[in-house]
């Protein structure tokens, strides 16, 4: 969702040549879930803390984001991480997402997110949320 420099080049590629796109983050390493709350302190080791998206201006940008999804996420019955999941394997050119998960639960909440696609009124909330969220100023990294 907040990554989406291929969208410029890769996509269209991949799509006029038939090639499938799998992408990976889909939760920005848990950020997207909604469960990491504004003054969360990352433990010791956790590398998430090092990540730009995870510092300042931006995690709170990010932050400001996820609690727009909220309400949208209510309104279409899912969780906020399913949205996310959902509204991304359904891009166009998306043919899968790499999710990351710990618990078995995560697992098969994240696997209803991939479902049926989104409303169209759902999809231009998101747009809008996106809007108005902006492009990041920095990259993730790889
Ligand atoms: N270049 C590459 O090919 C490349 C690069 C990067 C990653 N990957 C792969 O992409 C996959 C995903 O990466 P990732 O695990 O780092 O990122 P991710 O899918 O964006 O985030 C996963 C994290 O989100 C949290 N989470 C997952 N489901 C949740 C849910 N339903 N509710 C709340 N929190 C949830 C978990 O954190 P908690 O443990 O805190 O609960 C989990 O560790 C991995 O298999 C990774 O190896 C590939």
């Amino acid at each position: 969702m907040l990554q989406r420099e291929i969208e410029q080049d890769l996509v269209p590629w991949c799509l006029a040549q038939g090639v499938a796109i799998v992408v990976y983050w889909p939760l920005l390493k848990g950020l997207l879930a909604g469960k990491l709350a504004r003054d969360h302190v990352f433990a010791a080791g956790d590398g998430r803390s090092k990540y730009p998206m995870f510092q300042g201006a931006e995690w709170q940008k990010n932050q400001d984001f996820v609690d727009r999804l909220r309400p949208i996420a209510v309104e279409a019955g899912l969780s906020v991480a399913q949205l996310v999941i959902n509204w991304t394997v359904h891009q166009p050119g998306i043919t899968s997402t790499l999710c990351g998960a710990k618990r078995p639960e995560q697992v098969i909440e994240n696997a209803g997110g991939a479902a049926l696609p989104l409303a169209p009124e759902i999809l231009a909330k998101i747009d809008a949320t996106l809007a108005e969220r902006g492009a990041p100023q920095v990259s993730l990294p790889v």
